[in-house]
């Protein structure tokens, strides 16, 4: 049977038809599968796929002859990268990494003193010029508003002021719990014998080093990077995944899917989020999530880390999809923790779900939801992607801080507000990636407007970008 007559057939019936099945059904007989497809399938349905196809899964229909894509290589966050400190009262072991690998990024630019010798020679240093390194411990704001700041290193604690007339002080304004900052500035006489007080001139974070410059592929290729699927939610939006799906078969240049967590919505994740899904068991979300990835081109490498509507732990780092959630998965799904960097053709990215942006947007004046490239580019200042501790993300005690951006990414891909945002700083690619899921009632509450159906398209030979919107008019479940 000509692909012509397959494709006018499912016209007559009102349906579109996947380029797979046209051609698995002039392959494999004609009129008699057409009919009983028709037949059977949900009036929901306006795009005929392979999961719409009986039998038509396990035979992995792909015809584009693009040879294998090169394996991503991951560089950290493969299975059981992190894990669990034996004894948790050693927490403090965390912070303690997080300030000896970020103080070392500042160390030539400050040059430090130990905070128990400014506290302990007050007299000898008072009123010269000096540096420290510290964790930020505590804050306020002064009745004249300047900001107070208080800093821990390893020897001691010291209050810095910086004041609201000096230049930069909209920087200072942006300082959060638990983030490691210099400070050069003059300490204060103290001529009482308390642990004194440094009256900052400069401000320091670990930052992307300005010589950074974009680093692309030697290759020529492509990757597509998403999140936030939101798989079994009765607001997953099935139609434009389809149309996502049959754009990709059209696409033998994109050689990679990155997929920054939340694939399915999870059961249990808020109150009441039962009366919310389409599909009621973890189980069935993860099998349909395999079964969706499953219809994509076998020659895509796809990665996958998860969120917090993933079924792992919810401290983070999280640990990759279990595999008694894997059974539907194809083999070319490589599973890594949240966060995780992976090589693909010579390009590190840096995928992380992006729970802290909750944290971040509290805690740092002008950042908002909207615009989330600017949350990634003050990650990004930090070397760190989660700082703040005991508030919405949690965070597992661990030997070694692994939400610290060790090596400079050439991508940093986060997801998790369902709203797509783009920046580029210093020569590091900031993607985060919206969502499959159209606005859920709590979003509404919230006035959060997310950007569905959107996939960011990265060509890795030059590092440029583009965002596509696979959104059609008949969109909901
Ligand atoms: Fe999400």
């Amino acid at each position: 049977m000509q692909k012509k007559e397959i494709v006018a057939r499912f016209l007559e019936a009102d349906l579109l038809v996947h380029p797979a099945v046209v051609a698995y059904i002039s392959e494999n007989g004609g009129s008699g599968i057409i009919e009983g497809i028709i037949n059977s399938i949900s009036s929901s349905v306006s795009v005929v796929t392979p999961k719409e196809v009986p039998g038509m899964l396990a035979t992995r229909i792909d015809k584009l002859a693009v040879g294998a894509s090169v394996l991503p290589e991951i560089l950290a966050g493969g299975d059981d990268f992190s894990v669990p400190m034996a004894n948790p009262e050693e927490s403090f072991a965390l912070f303690r990494n997080r300030y000896d690998v970020l103080s070392v990024m500042m160390r030539s630019r400050v040059n430090p003193i130990p905070i128990e010798a400014l506290i302990k020679q007050n007299n000898w240093f008072a009123d010269t010029d000096i540096g420290v390194i510290g964790i930020v411990v505590g804050g306020s704001t002064s009745s004249k508003g300047h900001r107070i700041v208080e800093i821990e290193d390893p020897t001691g604690t010291i209050k810095v002021l910086f004041n609201k007339n000096r230049e930069g002080f909209d920087e200072a304004e942006k300082i959060i719990p638990d983030e490691v900052i210099g400070v050069r500035g003059k300490l204060a006489r103290d001529m009482s014998g308390g642990s004194g007080m440094i009256f900052s001139n400069t401000l320091f974070r670990p930052e992307i080093p300005l010589t950074h410059a974009l680093s692309p592929s030697k290759e020529p290729g492509m990757a597509v990077l998403i999140s936030d699927m939101h798989v079994g939610s009765d607001t997953f939006l099935l139609d434009a995944w389809d149309e996502f799906a049959l754009w990709l078969e059209t696409k033998p240049d994109i050689k990679y899917l990155l997929i920054a967590g939340d694939v399915v919505d999870g059961i249990g994740v808020y109150p009441n989020q039962d009366k919310e899904l389409h599909i009621k068991t973890i189980y069935e979300q993860y099998d349909a999530v395999g079964e969706m990835l499953s219809t994509l081109p076998s020659h895509l490498q796809i990665v996958l880390s998860p969120g917090n509507h993933d079924a792992v732990r919810a401290a983070e780092p999280q640990p990759v999809l279990p595999e008694k959630f894997r059974n539907q998965f194809p083999s070319n799904v490589t599973f890594v923790e949240n966060p995780a960097v992976v090589n693909i053709q010579s390009v590190n990215i840096l995928m992380y779900h992006g729970r802290s942006i909750d944290d971040l947007i509290k805690f740092i004046p002008g950042t908002s939801y909207d615009r989330p490239g600017e949350i990634m580019e003050e990650m990004l200042k930090r070397r760190h992607l989660g700082p703040i501790y005991g508030q919405r993300t949690p965070l597992l005690s661990t030997p070694r801080d692994h939400l610290v951006i060790r090596d400079v990414p050439d991508i940093l891909h986060t997801g998790h507000v369902h709203i797509t945002g783009i920046v580029s700083y210093r020569g590091v690619l900031g993607v985060n990636t919206g969502t499959w899921q159209g606005q859920t009632s709590f979003q509404k509450q919230m006035n959060i407007n997310p950007t569905p159906a959107e996939a960011i398209v990265v060509d890795l030979f030059t590092m440029g970008y583009e965002k596509l919107c696979f959104l059609g008019d008949k969109t909901f479940l």
